[in-house]
């Protein structure tokens, strides 16, 4: 029983050796949707909280992603959300692809799928209310015809 402890601290030493890659690639402030599509301040500061540690470069590294496996899977959460959607380079989509991820964003924020349940566990800021997911998506819908 012993050893076995002894061998389970040791892996868990020896993979904190293996650290994820905290830099955020440099971006261009006025590439990004919010800067962009200008919302609200209430509807910008939701979107900031509730989605960009995932879906922009600017993401905020709690102190638990210095602790291994923890640390890669919030990276893999976070290089996850990226590819899907990434609000720092919102020019780059083209205009169909644009509507199209704001359609999903009004979809997941309705289900209820996004922000992440376990994301939300540890960032309270990042919760949304029901009047609060309404008026983020009436809000989304609003911006449709003008992407
Ligand atoms: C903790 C990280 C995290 C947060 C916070 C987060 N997302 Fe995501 N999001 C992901 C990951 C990972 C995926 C890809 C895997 C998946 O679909 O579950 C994703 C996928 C998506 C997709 C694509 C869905 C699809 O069907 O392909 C959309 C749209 C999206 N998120 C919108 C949002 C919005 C809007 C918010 C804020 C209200 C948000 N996300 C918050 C991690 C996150």
């Amino acid at each position: 029983m012993k050893k076995v402890i002894l061998i389970v601290i040791g892996i868990f030493v020896v993979i904190q050796f293996f650290t994820i890659d905290k830099t955020n690639p440099t971006s261009d402030p006025q590439q990004d949707f919010i800067a962009i599509t200008n919302p609200p301040v209430e509807i910008g500061s939701m979107i900031k909280s509730s989605c960009y540690d995932c879906h922009s470069y600017h993401t905020k590294y709690p102190w638990y992603s210095n602790v291994a496996p923890v640390s890669w899977l919030l990276k893999s959460h976070v290089n996850d959300g990226r590819n899907h959607l990434n609000f720092s380079i919102w020019p780059d989509y083209k205009e169909a692809k644009k509507e199209h991820k704001v359609n999903e964003c009004i979809e997941v924020i309705n289900s209820g799928e996004m922000p992440m349940k376990g994301y939300v566990m540890l960032h309270s800021e990042a919760e949304l209310s029901d009047a609060q997911r309404n008026q983020l998506v009436g809000w989304l819908e609003s911006i449709k015809d003008s992407l």
